[in-house]
């Protein structure tokens, strides 16, 4: 199947680090349904919109991608996060 617009958006920005769903910089906090529970701040009680943030704004040795990535498109790529976190990448 073709990939979609998320899967794109994530090969482009955001793989160089979190290939597979992992944190090649800081190994423990991936993108794993329960690292993502752990670390995320507001992941238990709003997924979508507490990757949204983490997007961005960045934290640390991430990059914020406001003014880098369309709304759109940081809407499209943490829908697309969340549904690999939900599926087990
Ligand atoms: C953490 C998503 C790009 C480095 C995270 C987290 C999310 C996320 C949801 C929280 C994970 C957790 O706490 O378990 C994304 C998305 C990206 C992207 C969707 C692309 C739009 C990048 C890039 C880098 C990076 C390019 C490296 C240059 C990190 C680091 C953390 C992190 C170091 C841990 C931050 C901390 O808590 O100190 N990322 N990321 N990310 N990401 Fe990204």
């Amino acid at each position: 199947a073709e990939p979609s617009n998320g899967a794109k958006i994530f090969e482009a920005n955001c793989a160089s680090c979190h290939i597979g769903g992992g944190n090649i910089l800081i190994s423990q906090k991936t993108l794993k349904k329960e690292a993502l529970s752990k670390y995320l701040e507001n992941y238990d009680s709003d997924s979508i919109q507490a990757i949204i943030h983490q997007v961005q704004n960045g934290k640390n040795a991430m990059p914020a991608f406001k003014g880098k990535l369309s709304h759109e498109d940081i809407l499209e790529v943490a829908a697309y996060v969340f549904q690999n976190a939900e599926q087990g990448w």
